[in-house]
């Protein structure tokens, strides 16, 4: 069959371009850096999952499970669900494989792409890529800070300013009865000036209604009783060890009482990072306490902390914060040829040149002498090798270093000494 009309991609994914996936690469060098030196080891899970796993996980009442998954029936007609997100997969995966048996805690990061059935827009994508850490088995206010510190320093260390850090606490469950009763009271009366999403919230989670995106639920929400007004004793003082660890730190942060978060599992810490200049999808990473997950999903009561960023609005704020990104990979040398003749000594010099590490490559397609030299330029070489008859029968190359011009005539055996350092 022949198509007339050329496909393009799905709304709401990318193409991520040579040129593009160098800086995606020395973003993921960053980011493993990072990890490397805060102790967390890397985990890979499948793109698709049991859609189980994040019906009870991320839990039913969030808009993630509710409209946005992208879910179908395998051939074996079992119900399967691309990952929206990564930490119901690790947690299965940690209770699949008993790593709660290792040492606790167990410090675990992941990059990988997720997939949101969302409006798409600048900073928001239906295939998004997200970088995540999970720390299981440890409830310490200690690792709620250096989990947020962490997050920090990757930003610092890609070199992003103008960050806002927004923390807030979600208490425990028994903290949230309270809670849940006293709102309903307080939003009761207007429940219909809230928009239809957030009336459908009432009964579920009325804690959702707290953080709607829509800006006449938020008018009315700016009395509601506040969660740090009901947490018990003890998470009270969790969330300020929480704040204490941070300021030791060196932190600063932002209380943020309606800052309630998407997924169903948080308890206690919940936090968020904003970023400036990249639009209304300004959050670039966020996170929290999940105590209650890894019993969720069918294990014994594991505490857990985790965050993601997503990769696409970390690239947004570098670039619009005009934040130097490394420059597109070039090529060492590039062999150009005068004749047929010298087709063979090219490709020695290339088997030689590569063996040693060097990036380096040659036409191909029959181009004149003037065309290669062209084209070596737009590959970015750093020297071009040139190989004409003269240089046949002395064994010699000439050698042009394309960033000055300047060109040389050497021996063929010392042309790697000569280009030096990759
Ligand atoms: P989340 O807030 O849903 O949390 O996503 C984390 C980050 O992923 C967001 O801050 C944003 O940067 C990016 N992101 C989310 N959706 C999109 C999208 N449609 N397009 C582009 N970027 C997006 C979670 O996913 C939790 N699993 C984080 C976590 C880990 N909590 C505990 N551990």
């Amino acid at each position: 069959m022949r198509l007339n009309k050329t496909i393009t991609k799905p709304r709401g994914t990318n193409d991520i371009l040579p040129g593009e996936t160098e800086q995606w690469q020395y973003i993921e060098e960053i980011i493993r850096t990072v990890c490397r030196v805060y102790g967390y080891r890397e985990i890979r899970t499948p793109v698709f999952e049991h859609t189980e796993l994040f019906q009870r996980g991320v839990g039913e009442t969030t808009d993630i499970v509710g409209k946005e998954m992208y879910t179908f029936k395998d051939r074996g007609d079992r119900s399967i669900t691309l990952r929206p997100e990564g930490t119901a997969a690790v947690v299965r995966a940690y209770l699949e494989h008993k790593i709660y048996a290792a040492p606790q805690p167990v410090k675990l990061y992941y990059i990988g792409p997720m997939f949101r059935y969302e409006r798409s827009e600048t900073g928001r994508y239906r295939q998004f890529h997200q970088f995540g850490v999970e720390v299981l088995g440890v409830h310490s206010p200690s690792i709620d800070a250096e989990v947020i510190a962490m997050a920090i320093a990757v930003y610092q260390r890609l070199g992003l300013k103008e960050l806002a850090l927004h923390i807030n606490s979600l208490g425990c469950p028994q903290c949230r009865v309270e809670l849940r009763r006293k709102l309903q009271d307080f939003l009761r009366p207007h429940l219909k000036e809230f928009c239809p999403e957030c009336q459908g919230r009432f009964e579920r989670n009325p804690l959702r209604m707290i953080d709607c995106k829509n800006k006449e639920c938020n008018n009315l929400v700016i009395e509601a009783p506040s969660i740090l007004d009901y947490l018990c004793a003890e998470c009270q003082v969790f969330f300020a060890g929480v704040k204490s660890g941070l300021d030791l730190l060196g932190i600063s942060y932002i209380i943020d009482k309606n800052l309630v978060r998407g997924l169903d599992y948080y308890t206690h810490t919940a936090f968020e990072i904003m970023a400036k200049g990249i639009g209304a999808q300004s959050s670039i990473g966020g996170g929290g306490r999940y105590n209650g997950l890894v019993e969720t999903c069918g294990g014994p009561p594991i505490p857990g902390i985790g965050y993601a960023l997503g990769l696409e609005r970390v690239l947004l704020a570098i670039k619009a914060q005009k934040v130097p990104l490394p420059p597109a990979g070039c090529l060492d040398l590039f062999v150009v040829t005068a004749s047929t003749d010298a087709e063979q000594v090219a490709f020695e010099i290339l088997a030689q040149a590569r063996s040693q590490g060097y990036a380096a490559d040659k036409d191909y397609t029959g181009r004149s002498l003037k065309a290669q030299m062209k084209y070596a330029g737009k590959l970015n070489a750093r020297y071009t090798v040139i190989i004409g008859e003269n240089e046949l029968n002395n064994n010699t190359l000439a050698v042009k270093n394309m960033l000055t011009g300047e060109q040389v005539a050497i021996d063929r055996e010392k042309l790697t000494e000569f280009i030096g350092g990759k």
